[in-house]
């Protein structure tokens, strides 16, 4: 070694050193205070840390001055959550802090496109940055704990909580979960801008028989590991606080009673330090599950599977008697309320339990906040079709724009939207009236889309009423819905933008939709509009893929929003004038029907795989492949792939690949592509899905430039589970694609020894 590089080193070691023995003593700090107030604890103050109540009430008030409650749910605003804090902090008898938390899914008043469309930007250090502003939101308010990353793999569209999750794909889901966590929980979670953050909904949610909310999974130990549990892992690693058990029942097993998921996974296999936390009344429903046989037997099997806290139900008020009686250990008790006062420590909560009631002001939905809400809505919008090139527009055409979604405020925030607010919502209209003016925009609703009123959606809002936008100067706009208007606006524009889809309660928490369908009468709205022969281009909010068939022929261009969030009009403006071109891609394959569901890319083959011959896995009268890819989506210009060349064409079990390929914008305008890595074991010892995404980079390229795109995987991220539920790596032959999305790309080959 060079003489002058030693004192370099010498530094670097010193302070990782000091690093780890500074780390070290501050967690032996705090276990060292942990034991000295659980010594103080009486049974009934330790049932109280575990337990969470909704709301700042007078009851609950009481609860906390009585030690009787270590959490609150759903208090906003600094000065609510500091008087609870105060009952805690100045007038509890141990004077233990609450933890305040609240559904951060997309954004706390900022709100960001939904997690679904987020997901397909690919764009990890930007959903890192929305997390960091969500989290400097939601502690200027008072919230010092989201219940989110939401990250449940889901295969159903049907089942409404797809439009909070990541899609899916494990890989991508363990990457956006991870990027998540730092984004919320910061450099520490104790700093005063970050919040502890939830990783949910532990375990297999999003497998829900027919997609029905609530509804049994029942899925194979090889399916949860390889597929449902991996970004449960990617949020571990990065070092979630907090995980939030599921509702739903596991090959038999309520997820808030599975010993299995939360104790030999969790907490023996990934080594999980913080504590588990039930979803809203999942202990008490432990009864109506056939489980358990009142709220004091739920609490014992809830407690003994690894759930720390319990949420609303208020069911481990029977802790003190549970172990009085003998049926519970105290030291599992005690176990469980150490994770809790662990985290409160490491939250700083102790340090500096209130709110700075002053941060509101100066904080939340500022310019800059608005800002990542535009940049992430722009990546997240995907663009479908583009026919002879009609997107993006030319701003001295005259628009029509048309359709029940174009000015609905509330539907563009989307399901879960924090304490986002309706009137801080750019709607498209407004967006494209910004960058048109009034004179070149003529606006018709077209239809309403009526709320579902029957069965369990009784409860679905009712649709806003027409808002008060910058659209007031144009013709129809409060005007009752009316295809005939929608037909003469059509007829007298050059081009026709038709907003429609879903109102934003069709997804979400118990929003399950039997069909793909448009709602209410929009089809009939549409074909009445294409009639009129303007070149049309169709922009879908949903919650979930619908059945787009009909555009794919009668649209010129289509463009799937989703609900991009706050700045939906100014991003989809953006992109449909080409001040942004659109990068987002699909987080999962689009169905042709609902029949068609599930489909999913990564697959596996069976012995008849898919193909044009009648005797394959198929339907008759439909192909069994996607209508679009996952990782699909267009630009505003044309990318072609080349050269692949596999720099390790022989790799050993603990080995790396190397892989790149030449990305060429052969089109005239810059654009982002989202360059994807997939492989497929040829041989495996279960049979091995026929892709798996396993790496991908966002590249931007001006027109005529090309760039070489490196990945590398480590072999021991190539494995799988065998039958007795080990990883392994098998040995043999793999195909390896570069692609912009699942169902192409370049191939090559490589061999693991
Ligand atoms: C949902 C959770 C949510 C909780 C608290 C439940 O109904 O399933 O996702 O975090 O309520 O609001």
């Amino acid at each position: 070694m060079r003489a002058y590089c030693r004192p370099f080193l010498l530094f670097w070691f010193v302070l990782l050193t000091s690093c780890f023995v500074l780390a070290q003593q501050n967690s032996t700090d705090i276990d060292g205070k942990i034991e000295t107030l659980l010594k103080q604890m009486t049974l009934e103050e330790k049932a109280g840390q575990l337990t969470q109540f909704a709301g700042k009430t007078p009851e609950s008030l009481k609860a906390i001055r009585e030690g009787k409650v270590g959490s609150l749910l759903g208090v906003l605003g600094a000065e609510n959550a500091n008087e609870a804090q105060r009952a805690a902090v100045e007038n509890s008898r141990l004077k233990i802090p609450l933890i305040l938390g609240f559904d951060v899914i997309h954004g706390y008043r900022t709100v960001f496109p939904v997690p679904i469309a987020s997901t397909g930007s690919f764009d990890l250090p930007l959903l890192e940055q929305a997390e960091r502003v969500s989290a400097k939101e939601a502690t200027a308010s008072g919230v010092k704990w989201v219940f989110a990353p939401m990250v449940d793999i889901a295969r159903d569209p049907r089942w409404g909580r797809i439009v909070e999750g990541t899609g899916e794909d494990p890989y991508l889901g363990a990457r956006v979960a991870a990027a998540k966590v730092r984004g919320f929980q910061g450099k520490s979670m104790a700093d005063r801008d970050s919040v502890v953050a939830s990783a949910k909904h532990y375990v297999a949610y999003g497998a829900a028989e027919g997609g029905r909310d609530y509804n049994t999974v029942d899925i194979s130990e090889q399916l949860l590991r390889e597929v449902y549990l991996p970004p449960f892992k990617g949020a571990v690693d990065a070092g979630v606080g907090t995980v939030m058990s599921a509702f739903q029942d596991l090959n038999g097993v309520p997820g808030v009673a599975n010993h299995h998921t939360l104790t030999d996974i969790l907490r023996n296999e990934w080594n999980f330090k913080g504590f588990v936390v039930s979803d809203w009344g999942a202990v008490h429903e432990l009864i109506a599950h056939g489980f358990a046989l009142n709220d004091a037997d739920a609490t014992a099997k809830a407690l003994l599977a690894g759930v720390d806290m319990d949420m609303v139900d208020n069911a481990y008020q029977h802790i003190p008697e549970l172990v009085r009686s003998g049926r519970l250990q105290e030291s599992v008790v005690d176990e469980a309320v150490r994770r809790v006062l662990r985290i409160k420590f490491q939250a700083g909560l102790f340090d500096h339990p209130y709110a700075d009631a002053s941060r509101e002001k100066t904080d939340i939905l500022t310019p800059e906040n608005l800002q990542v809400a535009r940049k992430l809505a722009q990546e997240s919008i995907v663009l479908l079709q583009n026919k002879s090139d009609l997107l993006p527009l030319e701003t001295t055409k005259t628009v029509a724009v048309i359709g029940p979604l174009a000015d609905d405020k509330a539907s563009q925030l989307g399901p879960w939207a924090g304490d986002g607010q309706a009137k801080d919502a750019v709607t498209p209209l407004e967006g494209i009236v910004r960058k048109l003016g009034n004179d070149h925009v003529l606006y018709a609703k077209g239809v309403d889309i009526p709320p579902y009123e029957g069965g369990q959606a009784a409860g679905v809002a009712a649709p806003a009423p027409p808002s008060a936008t910058g659209a007031r100067g144009i013709a129809n706009a409060g005007k009752a819905a009316s295809i005939d208007d929608a037909v003469a606006a059509a007829k007298k524009a050059d081009v026709v933008v038709l907003f429609l889809g879903e109102l934003a309660g069709m997804s979400g928490e118990a929003s399950s939709r039997s069909s793909l369908d448009f709602p209410g009468d929009q089809l009939k709205l549409a074909n009445a509009v294409i009639e009129a022969g303007k070149p049309t281009v169709l922009v879908v909010e949903s919650g979930r893929p619908l059945d787009i068939r009909w555009a794919t022929y009668h649209a010129q261009a289509i463009l799937q929003a989703w609900f991009p969030g706050v700045q939906a009009g100014n991003a989809i403006a953006d992109l449909l004038f080409g001040d942004a071109s659109p990068s987002g891609r699909l987080a999962i394959s689009w169905p042709r029907s609902t029949g068609s569901i599930p489909v999913y890319y990564n697959h596996r083959n069976t012995g008849r795989p898919t193909a044009p011959d009648r005797w394959k896995t198929g339907y008759l009268d439909l192909p069994s492949t996607a209508l679009f890819p996952f990782g699909f989506g267009l630009t505003y210009s044309n990318f072609s792939y080349g050269r692949l060349s596999v720099k390790t064409p022989q790799i050993s079990q603990d080995g790396t690949l190397e892989v790149s390929a030449e990305v060429e914008n052969t089109g005239k305008r810059e654009a982002t592509e989202v360059v994807q890595l997939y492989v497929h074991d040829r041989v495996g010892l279960t049979s091995r899905p026929v892709r798996e995404l396993k790496g991908f980079e966002r590249l931007t390229l001006r027109p005529g430039e090309h760039r070489s795109v490196d990945f590398t995987v480590k072999a021991s991220d190539l494995g799988s589970y065998d039958p007795q539920m080990r990883w392994v790596v098998n040995p043999g032959t793999y195909d390896v694609w570069v692609a912009p999305d699942s169902a192409s790309g370049v191939q090559g080959e490589f061999e693991v020894k």
